[in-house]
């Protein structure tokens, strides 16, 4: 099967092309078509994989202007499927041979998510005309996210997918910290979330604080390196709780006050401008002990779980999965726990459509039904 994915949901564009095996490696004996996924390798190969930035748009402002995401997806969609069609030309009847176009249907800024399904659609009646089988189908982006873990290499030590499960997965963004329990690849219930601040967006805000350039959370990483973790004690919010919800508002509110209190030069009365921060403040070090609070709190509650639940696997994803101090430190307690770690190569983790056409593949193995139209928010 041959699955056509596109992803506008926020300021990157993304256009893949994958090809699954349709009949899963399976176990002899296993007839049942419900099962046969689970007990098997999901075997496909990344064809195509194309994401335009749009890093240099938004960083003078200092974040994502939907007006000006929205433009530049339309500017780029049309760009990303040439290139598409120009590398497949050689193989005639190209377009007729795909099965299935994905498109992300949210959650995200719907003006972005809007434009990727119009041009899904569009491409769809194209198709259609000369392959009637094929098929449209709507995407949630949190479950590309869910599912990037199967582009990891470590993967491939599997026999069966089911040998991963169960699993504790963390998914953190730009928008979203969700804790889930995975029973099987299709089986899953939400542990806990955040309450108000995903992690990826307190990243962004502090760095913002710092004034570092967008995106701020691979930026404050950077600086953080420089660092001492110890230097603040920042609070490490609900870490101590039972549940497994998250609150990342807090703690930047703590960054701020810190800020604002170590200020050498302004005296009493004075208004502080963060614009104008003391050239004596130490950023990496401010940098590293908030990331190292963010970590704290990630690692306790996904360990926490992992015992409670006694799972044989930790995966995490999304962008701030991209932090290598985060990963390596999930890794370790993970080891320390005799589970098994999945992360998703780096690229994998910021928004591509690779894994929204994985994500495709295994919701039309379910054969569920995802009205195509752009949800701001978009529960997994
Ligand atoms: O998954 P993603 O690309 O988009 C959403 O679905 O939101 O995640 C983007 C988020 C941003 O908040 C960005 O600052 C954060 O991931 N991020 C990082 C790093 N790289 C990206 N946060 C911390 N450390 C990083 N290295
Ligand atoms: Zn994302």
């Amino acid at each position: 099967m041959k699955i056509l994915a596109i992803e506008t949901s926020c300021d990157e564009t993304a256009i893949a092309l994958i090809s699954v095996c349709d009949k899963p490696v399976s176990d002899k004996g296993v007839k049942n078509r419900s099962t046969s996924l689970i007990n098997s390798k999901l075997q496909f190969k990344i064809l195509n994989n194309f994401v335009a930035s749009q890093i240099k748009i938004h960083r003078p402002f200092g974040g994502v202007v939907p007006t000006l995401a929205k433009r530049e997806h339309l500017k780029n969609l049309p760009f990303l499927f040439k290139k598409l069609i120009s590398k497949n030309s050689v193989k005639s009847n190209f377009l007729c041979s795909i099965d299935l176009i994905a498109v992300t249907t949210g959650p995200g800024l719907e003006p972005c998510l809007w434009t990727g399904i119009k041009f899904a659609e569009e491409l769809y009646h194209k198709i259609k005309k000369n392959n009637p089988k094929s098929k449209i189908i709507g995407v949630n982006h949190l479950k590309g996210h869910l599912y990037s873990f199967l582009l990891s290499k470590e993967i491939l030590k599997y026999k069966k997918l089911k040998d991963i499960f169960p699993a504790v997965a963390l998914i953190v963004s730009g928008g979203h910290t969700i804790l889930l329990l995975m029973k099987s690849l299709t089986e899953y219930k939400k542990l806990g979330e955040t309450k108000d601040d995903a992690a990826g967006e307190s990243f962004d805000k502090v760095a913002r604080m710092l004034n570092l350039p967008y995106p701020g959370g691979p930026e404050l990483e950077k600086v953080a390196a420089k660092g001492n973790e110890k230097a603040v004690n920042f609070p490490r919010p609900m870490i101590n709780q039972k549940n497994y919800d998250f609150s990342f508002s807090g703690l930047k509110t703590a960054v701020f006050y810190h800020l604002r209190d170590n200020q050498k030069n302004i005296t009493a009365g004075q208004e502080f401008n963060i614009s104008k921060l003391d050239s004596a403040i130490n950023k990496a070090d401010i940098a590293a002990s908030f990331q190292q609070a963010v970590i704290d709190v990630l690692t306790a509650k996904t360990i926490k779980a992992a015992k409670e639940f006694k799972v044989k696997t930790i995966l995490v994803s999304g962008g701030v999965a991209a932090n290598k101090k985060l990963r390596l430190t999930l890794k370790k307690e993970a080891q320390k726990n005799n589970c098994a770690f999945i992360a998703p190569p780096l690229k994998f983790n910021m928004d591509n459509a690779v894994m929204i056409a994985l994500a495709a593949y295994i919701a039309n193995f379910k054969k569920e039904k995802i009205k195509i139209s752009a949800k701001g928010d978009f529960p997994l």
